[in-house]
């Protein structure tokens, strides 16, 4: 099945999946709900969704699901991006560029607490109970990172626990959410981490045409991601880069060391190993592929 297939086949789903977005959003109109609105309306590939989709045995529980990931989802990227200091997010300028760093706070906060109120408001307790647990990992990832920050030498299990906390544990639970079904979560969190390996590395190579965000923000921010760690290994500009120094020239030798290469051969294995979790299913299998040979 090729990933033109599934999201043909998805369409008529994403299609109702950005109305329900968009009423959800407006539940309570005001300064805060227009900083979520925003930060919702400018798009994103709805892959958390898709997987939501991909994997429920319903239209509706699909769709509830899909907006209360999709809300986290939003929800961490409005934070992240208030972390990291990034100031374009999906091509537009980011929620606390835009409206300054408390309404972005509280734009997020927003927006985890209706995708909360999503599934509780339905009497899934259940699927509260997984969104929540995954927030949590989120909250607990960006702690990690926080840590990890200018260290050239993180390692990388430590890396891997991070990207799995920050990512890996959203992408169980949209598998979760759809299917509650454990094989199917052990699924979504190696291919979230395939997933973040390739966002680590698109961050070194990527063009924000594709992408909507500045490229080079995780060295600037001395955020260790394995294309990073990796050639720093090899190459003192890198290291000192990562460490706090200057930055010129630095994501160039990056390339030059061949950790871009070496960095997507494990994202491979991950992709590899979440397939190990299928069973027959082949639009999740086409996911596998799309994760990591993607440009946005
Ligand atoms: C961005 O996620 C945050 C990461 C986990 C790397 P996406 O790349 O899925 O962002 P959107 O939703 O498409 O904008
Ligand atoms: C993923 O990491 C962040 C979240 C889990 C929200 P990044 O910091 O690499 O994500 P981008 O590159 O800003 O989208
Ligand atoms: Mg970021
Ligand atoms: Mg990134």
């Amino acid at each position: 099945v090729s990933a033109q297939a599934v999201l043909h086949e998805a369409a008529p789903y994403l299609d109702e999946l950005e109305q329900r977005l968009e009423t959800a959003v407006e539940r309570h109109p005001g300064l805060v709900a227009a900083v979520g609105r925003n930060a919702v309306g400018a798009g994103g590939k709805r892959l958390r969704p898709l997987l939501v989709h991909l994997t429920a045995p319903d239209r509706e529980l699909a769709l509830r699901a899909g907006v209360a990931i999709e809300l986290a989802h939003v929800a961490t990227l409005v934070h992240d991006d208030l972390i990291d200091g990034a100031e374009l997010r999906r091509g537009r300028s980011s929620a606390w560029h835009e409206h300054g760093a408390r309404a972005a706070k509280a734009g997020g906060d927003y927006l985890f607490a209706r995708a909360m109120a999503e599934l509780a408001d339905a009497g899934d307790l259940e699927g509260v109970e997984i969104l929540a647990r995954a927030c949590l990992a989120i909250a607990r990832g960006e702690a990690m990172q926080q840590q990890q920050l200018h260290d050239p030498d993180t390692p990388i299990d430590a890396y891997l626990a991070r990207i799995s906390l920050k990512t890996g544990k959203l992408f169980e639970a949209a598998c979760l959410l759809g299917s509650r079904d454990p094989r199917l979560g052990e699924f979504g969190l190696a291919l979230g981490v395939a997933f973040q390996i390739a966002d680590d590395i698109l961050d070194c190579v990527g063009d924000t045409i594709d992408t909507g965000k500045i490229p080079g923000a995780d060295l600037r921010e001395g955020v260790p991601t394995l294309p990073l760690i990796l050639a720093a290994r090899d190459d003192e500009v890198v290291r000192e880069a990562l460490a706090g120094g200057p930055k010129r020239e630095a994501l160039v030798r990056v390339a030059a060391t061949g950790a871009l290469d070496r960095s997507r051969a494990l994202a491979l294995d991950y992709a590899r190993k979440a397939r190990e979790f299928l069973r027959n299913e082949p639009d999740l299998e086409a996911l596998t592929h799309i994760v990591i040979d993607r440009e946005r």
